[in-house]
This record gives structure tokens, C-alpha cells and sequence, in this order.
């Protein structure tokens, strides 16, 4: 251990190093990308709505356990409710930082929605308690998204229906916006009768065959950095990767590898949005818990030890959740270049749901972990069909029940973008020098 942390902080101190080193031939970034943009970057979620003339609003909801969360809303008052919720180490955000011509959020209340975007406890928007500070309790940072299934979102929930005075409202997860859902649809099955349709895109339940090869350093770093630490907090608007064209190149190679590559689908000029407002913020727990998923080849609560699952799970292993619970009508969207979402998890997964009403996997083949909600063809070849479902969902809230069809046979030539020849980005020496060097040291 203690050789182990000294060589991390090696590779820390290195790779900062590097950092400042790149940064001092830097090219800026307000040379190469619309001031819109970078704008964009610095702006939290209710200003980016406020800027493209948009309704939002700024809604703060206490769990039971008392953290105290904040919730976005594109205001459409009467109007049905849809609540979104974001993935790992993101915010409310997400779903609207590609701008007004391509994020579900503005695409959701353009199609008659009072759209809800909610924010996980720990993140930039949601760091906050009733009697526990962030800063200095560590009793505040201890939570995974067991937690956050279980306490964040049923309140965001409830808060959603008795602010709308609606009985029932539509899901949107996001990779551990997913995860979450079948967390709390699981261990607190009632909330399955305020569900219209749940969407999950990129659906994370069981990991065994996820790709992203950073596992290995995740299994050896995270135990290091140790349970209950905050990871990767937002900045004010500042993102490392925007410190020069290297590091940018730097950032992207990393942002493929662990999400998939797929440039095509990449909205280049949004790179500063898309990299200032992710990460957000996030405690270790939530990527040891994702690990312990991968590493056990189940679906199953947070792994204390032996000694503290005893006591809690009453049991030396963590049980699974009780998938057959999720009762609210289930539709998958996921896509097959996916390094986190394998399609094979995603398929098993599946079959223990017990209301599947989509069974959607994307004929594109490079579509990764991100597309779905960044992409540059989501909104002409993803989100109608998700609308479709769910207003299927909230018209007839019977079941349209057909065995998990829709295993898409679109003919993949459908998308130009998705077509395009993938074109290696040109590599500078001092970014192809220290991809070397993280590759020797990670991958030994
Ligand atoms: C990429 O983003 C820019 C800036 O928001 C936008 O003008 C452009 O249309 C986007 N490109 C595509 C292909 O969607
Ligand atoms: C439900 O089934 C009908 C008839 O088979 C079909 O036309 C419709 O598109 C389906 N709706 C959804 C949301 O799958």
C-alpha cells in the first residue's frame, strides 16, 4: 500500500507536469472555437436555459436522509411531467448542453413536456445537507448509487408529482440514471405505480463484460484514493482539457477510450461545453460499487466486507436486487460500441426485467456509451421513436407487450454521419509522448 500510493502520486505529479508543460505552448482555445460555445461552457443549467429562451427553473428537494438536492425544470405548467436523470460524475446539464437543436431536454418540452432534470446527491448542483458539509463531514460522503436509488430518487419523484398534481410521470435514465431506477423500482416497488414508462438509455445493471479498459487501473487506484472521497468536483466553469490543443487531443483519446470512440458522431465544436460541464463531481463509492458489479459478474448491493455486510445484509455477500420488482414498463435504448453498456449486460439484463415494452439496440455500429445524448444524429434518429414509446406508454398505460421485438434491423446506411470514414485526428509529439507514458505505467 504504501509503495502503491507513492507511485500514484508519481503519476499524478507527472502527468500535472505534463500538463503545464503543454499548457505553456498552448494554442487558446478562444482562437478556435465559437465564443458561443465557450460561453456555453461557463454557464450552469437554468443560465444555458435562460440563454436559448427557455423556461427554467431551479426547484431544492430534501430526502429522507437529508441531503438536499436541486432539480432543474423547462417549466410547461399543466403540462405532463418527464424526469431525467443524469449519468455518473454528470448533472442536469447533459441534457441540454448540445444546444437547443439536439438535447432531449429542450427536445421533450418542444414536444408539449414540463421537463424535470434532476441532480444526484454529491454532484456540482446537489453537494449539500441539512446538518452535514460536504468539506469537512466525511459522513457525508457516504453513499453509492444504492443511495442514490433509494433516497434521491423517490424524492425527486414525489417532489415532481405533488409540485405537477399528477399521479404518474415518464422516466429518462442515463447510465447510472438507470442504474438508480432499478435501484429504487426494486427495493421500493411502490414507486413502480408512479412510473408511465421508464427509458433507459445505455442501461448499466450488470457490468461483467464491460470493455472500457481502464478496469484495471479503476481495481488498482480506486481501493487507493479509499471509500468515501469525492471525485473529479466541478471547477467554475474551468476544464483542464481546455488549456490547449494537445491536452484537448489528450482528453478526447481518453474520453474514447473509456466511452467508445466514434468521431463521427462527435460534435467537434462543442468539445468546451461538453468538457467544462463533465465531470461534475461524484464519491468513489459510486465507481468501487461499479467495480464490484464487474468483479462479481451480479446485480447486487454495495460489498462492505464480510464483517459490516453481516451486519447490515444480516449476510456475508451483498444480495442481488430483485429485478422481477421493476414492474413499471421498461424501455432499453443501447447501442453496440458501448464500453460500458455491454450488449451482452444489457441482454441479460433483460431478461430478468419483467415488463421490457422496448427492446431498442441501435444498428450504427461505433455508437458508444455517450451518442444517445450527445450525438450529432440523436435527434433525427433516436429521440422520436423514445417519444413515440412513451406517449404510447402514457395514452394506453396498458402494454403493448410483444416479446422484445424491435431488434433493429434498420439498414445502418440510414446514417450519413454514422457512415463517415473514421479519420484518425493527427497526433502531436508531446501528446503521442504522454499517451506513452500513461499506457506504460497503467498497463504494466
Ligand atoms: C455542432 O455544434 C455547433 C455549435 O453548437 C452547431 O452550430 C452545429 O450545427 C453542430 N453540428 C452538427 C453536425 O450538429
Ligand atoms: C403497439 O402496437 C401497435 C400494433 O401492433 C403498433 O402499431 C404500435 O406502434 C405499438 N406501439 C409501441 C409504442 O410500440
Amino acid at each position: 500500500m504504501p509503495c502503491g500510493s507513492c507511485r500514484w502520486q508519481c503519476v499524478l505529479g507527472l502527468f500535472w507536469l505534463t500538463q503545464l508543460w503543454t499548457a505553456v505552448e498552448a494554442d487558446f482555445p478562444e482562437d478556435t472555437y465559437p465564443a458561443s460555445v465557450l460561453e456555453d461552457a461557463k454557464l450552469s443549467t437554468v443560465q444555458l436555459l435562460a440563454k436559448y429562451k427557455y423556461p427554467g427553473e431551479t426547484h431544492t428537494v430534501t430526502t429522507e436522509d437529508k441531503y438536499v438536492l436541486q432539480m432543474h425544470r423547462i417549466a410547461r405548467p399543466g403540462a405532463k411531467p418527464v424526469l431525467l436523470m443524469h449519468g455518473l460524475l454528470d448533472s442536469s446539464a447533459t441534457w441540454i448542453l448540445m444546444g437547443p437543436h439536439s438535447g432531449l431536454g429542450y427536445f421533450l418540452y418542444d414536444a408539449g413536456y414540463d421537463v424535470w432534470l434532476g441532480n444526484v446527491r454529491g454532484n456540482r448542483y446537489s453537494r449539500s445537507h441539512v446538518k452535514l458539509n460536504p468539506d469537512t463531514d466525511k459522513s457525508y460522503w457516504s453513499f453509492s448509487w444504492h443511495e442514490i436509488g433509494y433516497y434521491d430518487l423517490p424524492a425527486l419523484i414525489d417532489a415532481v408529482l405533488a409540485k405537477t398534481g399528477y399521479q404518474k410521470l415518464s422516466y429518462f435514465g442515463h447510465s447510472q440514471g438507470t442504474t438508480s431506477f432499478f435501484v429504487m423500482a426494486s427495493t421500493r416497488p411502490e414507486y413502480n405505480a408512479k412510473i408511465h414508462v421508464m427509458s433507459a438509455l445505455a442501461p448499466v445493471g450488470y457490468m461483467t463484460n464491460m470493455q472500457c479498459p481502464f478496469i484495471g487501473i479503476g481495481h488498482r487506484v480506486l481501493p487507493m484514493i479509499g471509500e468515501g472521497q469525492e471525485i473529479l468536483p466541478y471547477f467554475k466553469g474551468f476544464s483542464i482539457c481546455m488549456m490547449s490543443e494537445t491536452v484537448m487531443d489528450i482528453c478526447m483519446f481518453y474520453f474514447w477510450r473509456m466511452f467508445g470512440k466514434d468521431p463521427p458522431e462527435t460534435n467537434m465544436t462543442m468539445l468546451p461545453a461538453m468538457f467544462a460541464h463533465v465531470p461534475a463531481g461524484a464519491n468513489s463509492n459510486q465507481f468501487l460499487h461499479y467495480l464490484q458489479l464487474q468483479k462479481s459478474d451480479r446485480f447486487c448491493a454495495y460489498d462492505h466486507g464480510e464483517k459490516e455486510n453481516q451486519r447490515i445484509y444480516g449476510r456475508s455477500k451483498p444480495p442481488d436486487y430483485p429485478l422481477e420488482k421493476v414492474t413499471a414498463p421498461v424501455a432499453l435504448y443501447y447501442t453496440q460500441n458501448d464500453y460500458l453498456s455491454a450488449v451482452k449486460d444489457v441482454k441479460r439484463l433483460i431478461k430478468r426485467l419483467p415488463n421490457v415494452v422496448e427492446n431498442h439496440m441501435y444498428p450504427y455500429k461505433k455508437w458508444n456509451h455517450m451518442d444517445l445524448i450527445w450525438g450529432i444524429s440523436a435527434r433525427r434518429l433516436a429521440q422520436p421513436r423514445m417519444l413515440e414509446v412513451m406517449q404510447f406508454y402514457e395514452a394506453n398505460g396498458a402494454q403493448n407487450r410483444t416479446e422484445s421485438k424491435h431488434e433493429d434491423t434498420e439498414d445502418s446506411t440510414t446514417t450519413e454521419a454514422a457512415q463517415t470514414e473514421e479519420t484518425e485526428e493527427p497526433e502531436g509529439f508531446l501528446s503521442h509522448s504522454l499517451k506513452y507514458i500513461m499506457n506504460y505505467l497503467f498497463y504494466d
